[in-house]
């Protein structure tokens, strides 16, 4: 039987789904970097919570026969700024009005006031750029082509946003991960560098 793929916008409801993926995304990642070591008590739920809350996550889930088995995590960058994405999140300010959050917001303010002497001098163009932030395939479902479905999603989803350069970032030991992309046309820009000491 073929299989039948279904690539749609994640819900604000389906925190759950996302949480339980992402852990499954995290705990998978950790495998290829050895200085990673999770948290005993890491809360996916609150994470993902936070990043459907900001406004500045775009999601989609692939289904697999009906049932959720992937997703993808996407930013939009102007200049080193995350823009707002989700217009469902990104309520009027007063709806968001807490006294803590209003003082947050304050202290920003001073501080960005504060350090405007210092600011550098820009040397590069601010592109505006896409960002893969993260993107998984349940286990059993991979190799079937939701992983490339999904890419194909999000950079039609970013060509309707204006953008014309995707980036992300692949742990070296991903091999797969990093075979992934190449199959998807992206290739390496830079390179990161490390040492125990
Ligand atoms: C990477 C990942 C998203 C791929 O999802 P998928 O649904 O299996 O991908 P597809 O079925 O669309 O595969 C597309 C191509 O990717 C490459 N690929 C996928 N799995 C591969 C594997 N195990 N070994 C080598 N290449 C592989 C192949 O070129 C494949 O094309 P082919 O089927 O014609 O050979 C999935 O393996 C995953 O979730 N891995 C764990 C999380 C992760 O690494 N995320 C990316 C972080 S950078």
């Amino acid at each position: 039987m073929v299989p039948e793929i279904k690539i749609r916008p994640a819900e604000s409801g389906e925190l759950e789904v996302l949480a339980d993926l992402y852990e499954k995304l995290t705990r998978d990642q950790a495998a290829y970097d050895q200085a990673a070591k999770l948290q005993t008590n890491a809360d996916f739920k609150t994470l993902v919570q936070g990043f459907l809350q900001s406004g500045n996550n775009k999601f989609f889930l692939a289904e697999l026969d009906g049932k959720p088995a992937g997703f993808i995590r996407l930013n939009i960058y102007s200049g080193p700024n995350l823009e707002k994405v989700d217009p469902e999140a990104a309520k009027p300010p007063w709806k968001k009005f807490t006294p803590r959050r209003a003082l947050r917001k304050i202290l920003v303010l001073i501080l960005d006031w504060l350090e405007k002497p210092l600011d550098t001098p820009m040397l590069f163009e601010q592109l505006r750029l896409g960002y893969i932030a993260d993107m998984f395939v349940e286990a059993e479902a991979r190799k079937k082509g939701l992983g490339t479905q999904l890419v194909q999603r999000a950079l039609a989803w970013f060509k309707e946003n204006k953008i014309d350069l995707v980036y992300l970032h692949a742990l070296s030991g991903n091999q797969v991960g990093v075979s992934f992309w190449q199959k998807q046309g992206f290739s390496t820009y830079r390179l990161g560098l490390r040492k125990k000491i």
